[in-house]
């Protein structure tokens, strides 16, 4: 098996406005609204610590400060839980708090798209691959997402991008893979295309929020100039990097639960609701009560 460079980094892009979620999110930001008792982006960082990664790179914007805090130790409240004998509430924060040095903060000063977003990492990631995680696409995956999409890459080397199927008539709100010969559930990308009508979409194949880049992807991004909505697009610049690198797509087993919208964020809670070892079967018997209600 070749080698190639470990996925040491991830960046979690936190700057977006989350608009679809106000008032909700007016002063809290959307990755922190909690999947049970789990904010949004605690368990993206979950699962990109499952999967290995070292270092944890937050792109993160105004009013997005309380994702720092967050990822900090909580001095008082931890005296107080001490002095309380809580120690079960403590060994859970314990558990989640990231080493020192192992998280680095930056700011996208203007919600300018999610390829600016990425930018905005480029001198904390540097010069090797790194995984870029969109907290809003939840994974319920055993091994995660990116556990899966690690395996592909120590195989393939290049880039990988996490790829699932939606109904044909869904495409169009999403970036779309091709391939010329898709046999397992890794294969090599020949085409990608964002938001394409039905009958132009090469495939029911989207890019759904786990991806691993090479860093000349930054490269890519700075000669993009802003499409729709001022934005400026990340799959534009993969679509720009796969003249000259490869790009493989990983149909990842698992459940993905987009919580950037309502009906998402409601199924996700309900999904994790019911796994949970400590809610799960009172949960289901709420949820029956709930249903079978006249
Ligand atoms: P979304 O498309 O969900 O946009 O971003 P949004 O602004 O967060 O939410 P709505 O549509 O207004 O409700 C996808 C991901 O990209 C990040 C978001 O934080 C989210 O993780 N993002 C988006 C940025 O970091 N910066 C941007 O300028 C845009």
């Amino acid at each position: 098996m070749a080698s190639f460079s470990k996925i040491r980094k991830a960046v979690f892009p936190v700057a977006g406005l989350g608009t679809r979620f106000l008032p909700a999110t007016k002063s809290v930001p959307k990755e922190m609204l909690t999947i049970v008792d789990r904010p949004v982006i605690q368990v993206a960082v979950d699962e990109a610590k499952a999967a290995g990664i070292e270092h944890f790179i937050f792109v993160t914007g105004r009013n997005k400060g309380v994702i720092e805090d967050h990822f900090d130790k909580q001095f008082e409240l931890e005296e107080t839980l001490r002095a309380r004998g809580k120690f079960d509430a403590l060994e859970k924060l314990r558990k989640d708090l990231p080493a020192a040095g192992q998280t680095s903060f930056t700011r996208q000063q203007e919600p300018l798209g999610l390829g600016h977003a990425v930018w905005c990492a480029r001198e904390l990631v540097g010069g090797e691959p790194f995984a870029l995680v969109l907290p809003d696409m939840l994974m319920q995956a055993d091994p995660g997402c990116l556990s899966q999409m690690i395996t592909a890459y120590e195989k393939h080397g290049g880039n990988v991008v996490a790829v699932e199927e939606v109904p044909k008539e869904d495409v169009s709100s999403y970036g779309v893979v091709g391939c010329a010969n898709k046999t397992g559930d890794t294969f090599e990308i020949t085409q990608m295309v964002e938001k394409p009508a039905i009958e132009d979409a090469p495939s029911n194949l989207i890019i759904s929020g786990r991806y691993i880049l090479q860093p000349e992807i930054f490269d890519e991004i700075a000669k993009q100039n802003p499409g729709a909505g001022g934005e400026i697009q990340i799959t534009d610049a993969m679509i720009s990097l796969m003249n000259v690198q490869q790009f493989f797509g990983c149909q990842f087993s698992g459940t993905t639960y987009d919580c950037g919208s309502k009906i998402g964020f409601l199924a996700a809670n309900v999904a994790y609701g019911l796994k949970s070892e400590e809610l799960g079967e009172e949960f289901r018997l709420v949820l029956n009560e709930i249903l079978n209600k006249k």
